[in-house]
């Protein structure tokens, strides 16, 4: 299997039963470096083969409501629970009187429009792609639109670095290029210019490296490198998108240099991140979806980064804090243990090594020379995404899921206006408070303030650095309600705030917030807080059960990824087994249930990330393990020839009218 073979006889996309309509990225003319069609570009001015835990972590009983719902629920049932919960929340007055639209109304006969007070309902009129066409070994894209690759893995964004041949063999050389397992990203920059930030959650070794485990150390710092982030300049010329060179393009991976603050960094009573090793603290990993603040800075989010950390040592057991993160003498079979002291389980000099992840993130796009900041305040489990709202009165909140079954949705509240903050030289992530979501079965939830001042907590955690580093188990302690996978959370213009649940196949008794037992294809839950988004109440309902879709052109699976646009088009983007053999997709819908296909991805690949330039004619997604790194089944981005490596890679998606990308 050789490298990337980009030619430009080779790069039409043509020929093939599922035809997905691109530009060519080889046809850029006078932009164009040489025959590598992704090599860095001029200066320009400066204007579930996915590696999830497939355990369960949480051992507690935090299953309150379903002894109260029993096995009779039924889809009437969430109907009606909806119902419940709009008429609460229309009662509290709260957010201007916007109402929870009754989710489910189409596929019950409900015609749209009955909701009064509802915002305008966004266009979306572009022509879907058939449920037929969605399952090709290449990107299959709406008739409305097309698609451009932008930064497959190995991408240089430094001068004078090789251009990706694979596998690669030099750890240096992948520390300069875009990593692998693309996935939550934001774009800080102007319609046709700027940097883009970009997660590499996770690269199979044999997809790497093209072995099973590492021979090497040096094998383990070519893993490490190709995970964390990309900071990079892009930039559009002659109508095409590329990396371009900047002084801020950068690299953040499994060793880079980053510091910790908030409540775990400034404990006294125990520290939770110290080594024996006296190692400093180093790296980012596992990053899955991600956020971005309103003072102009990135979120990255770690989620299971159990999954890199093991021991050969027989003697070695997880305590009940490591089992209930999901960690184990296996770890996912990375081995980076065999050959980096770091990751060994029963390494006495790197005991609290396995406490320095599972953190939020915080990276300055515009600035190389910042060291990442884990926000501790935010609390350390599987995160997902961090999804940041402003208030009414300046203060931020920050939703964020626990991507495991039957983990807990959390929201962080800071306690002054970030503005007032900032302008302090504080950062409005460190000074705030943790809560975690409890929801009734009458549609209505409660924030539990996970705080060292709850007596119940003071019991056992001695003091706010503690519970924070385990954060799993305050939740447990204070009845927050298991879900099923809390995945991506966006904020809908109308003030609510939509979690995709993506599935829980072991799910074996229905709740009123997750209703379906097993709960295979997931779900998307919407809720509303009390007082804006500070309250410690919320009223919430379920949006759509994907498998509601199942036998209708709008068919999909296991939601995941998930963005709200201005005017209220909900992107959703799927990561798992998908109806009718379709591929992962990306799909728009809106408040009301009118749901389209945008496009498909390549076969074995995730569709993740999303990011806008801001007159939203350019969207940005990810292709997530293309092929789960088999060129039999893909080769994307390049077309199809059976041989080349497929490489995780971002589209660049646009109207063919130049229109607002999902109309
Ligand atoms: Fe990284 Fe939960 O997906
Ligand atoms: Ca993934
Ligand atoms: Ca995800
Ligand atoms: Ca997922």
């Amino acid at each position: 299997m050789g490298r990337y073979r980009g030619s430009g006889s080779a790069s039409r996309s043509s020929g093939h039963r599922h035809h997905g309509l691109r530009l060519c990225p080889f046809a850029c003319k006078a932009t164009c470096l040489g025959s590598d069609p992704f090599a860095l570009g001029e200066k320009l001015e400066e204007t579930d083969m996915h590696l999830d835990d497939e355990g369960i972590s949480n051992p507690t009983d935090n299953r309150p409501f379903e002894d109260v719902l029993a096995s009779h629920l039924s889809r009437r049932g969430v109907m009606m629970g909806g119902l419940a919960t709009a008429g609460v929340f229309m009662a509290s007055g709260a957010m201007g009187g916007v109402a929870l639209a009754e989710g489910a109304k189409r596929r019950n006969g409900g015609g749209g429009g009955g909701n009064p007070i509802a915002p305008k309902r966004p266009v979306i009129g572009f022509a879907p792609v058939p449920v037929a066409d969605a399952n090709g070994p290449e990107v299959v894209i709406s008739s409305d639109y097309m698609w451009t690759p932008l930064i497959p893995w190995g991408t240089p964004i430094r001068k004078n670095v090789p251009a990706f041949s694979w596998p690669p063999t030099d750890a240096s050389v992948s520390e300069k290029q875009i990593g692998i397992g693309h996935d939550g990203m934001w774009y800080f920059g102007k319609d046709k210019g700027g940097m883009l930030c970009i997660n590499h959650e996770f690269g199979t070794t044999p997809h790497v490296l093209g072995k099973d485990i590492p021979e090497s150390l040096e094998d383990v710092r070519i893993m490490q490198a190709v995970h964390g982030v990309s900071c990079v300049r892009i930039v559009k010329r002659n109508g095409v998108w590329r990396a371009g060179r900047s002084k801020r393009n950068r690299r953040i991976h499994g060793n880079s240099p980053v510091t910790f603050s908030g409540p775990v960094a400034r404990s006294s009573r125990g520290d939770w991140l110290a080594n024996q090793a006296k190692n400093p603290y180093l790296g980012t990993l596992n990053n899955c979806a991600n956020g971005y603040t309103p003072w102009g800075t990135y979120l990255t989010c770690e989620e299971n980064f159990n999954g890199y950390f093991g021991t050969e040592d027989a003697d070695w057991n997880p305590g009940p804090r490591d089992a209930r993160y999901g960690i184990a003498a296996g770890g996912f079979g990375y081995g980076w243990h065999l050959f980096d002291p770091r990751f060994d389980l029963a390494n006495s000099d790197y005991q609290n090594e396995r406490n320095r992840f599972g953190w939020v993130v915080e990276i300055d796009p515009d600035d190389p020379k910042q060291v990442p900041v884990k926000r501790t305040a935010l609390g350390r489990f599987k995160h997902e995404g961090a999804t940041v709202v402003e208030a009414e009165n300046g203060h931020v909140a920050v939703y964020m899921g626990d991507d495991e079954r039957f983990d807990y949705i959390y929201k962080y509240v800071s306690n002054s206006p970030w503005q007032s903050l900032v302008d302090r030289g504080k950062s409005p992530l460190d000074q705030g408070a943790l809560h975690v979501a409890k929801f009734n079965d009458d549609g209505t939830g409660e924030w539990i303030e996970l705080t060292i001042d709850n007596p119940v907590l003071a019991a056992v955690f001695r003091d706010q650095a503690e519970l924070l580093t385990f954060t799993r188990e305050a939740g447990d302690l204070v009845g927050a309600t298991p879900m099923d996978r809390p995945e991506w959370g966006s904020a809908h213009p109308d003030g609510s705030i939509y979690f995709t649940l993506t599935n829980n196949s072991r799910r074996t008794e229905a709740t009123a917030p997750n209703p379906l037992a097993p709960n295979p294809d997931g779900h998307i839950i919407r809720l509303v807080d009390n007082d804006g988004h500070l309250g410690d109440g919320f009223a919430w309902n379920i949006f759509i059960l994907a498998q509601d879709t199942h036998g209708t052109e709008d068919a999909f699976g296991s939601p995941d990824g998930l963005w709200i646009d201005p005017d209220g088009r909900i992107f959703i983007q799927t990561d798992g087994t998908q109806p009718d053999d379709m591929n992962d997709q990306m799909l728009v819908a809106d408040d009301q249930l009118e749901i389209r296909r945008l496009l498909c991805g390549p076969a074995g690949g995730e569709i993740t990330g999303i990011a806008i330039t801001p007159d939203r004619r350019t969207l940005f997604a990810n292709v997530q393990h293309p092929g789960d790194g088999d060129p039999a089944l893909t080769n994307f981005p390049a077309p199809t020839d059976g041989t080349t490596v497929p490489r995780d890679a971002t589209m660049v998606i646009f109207r063919k009218d130049g229109g607002i990308v999902g109309s």
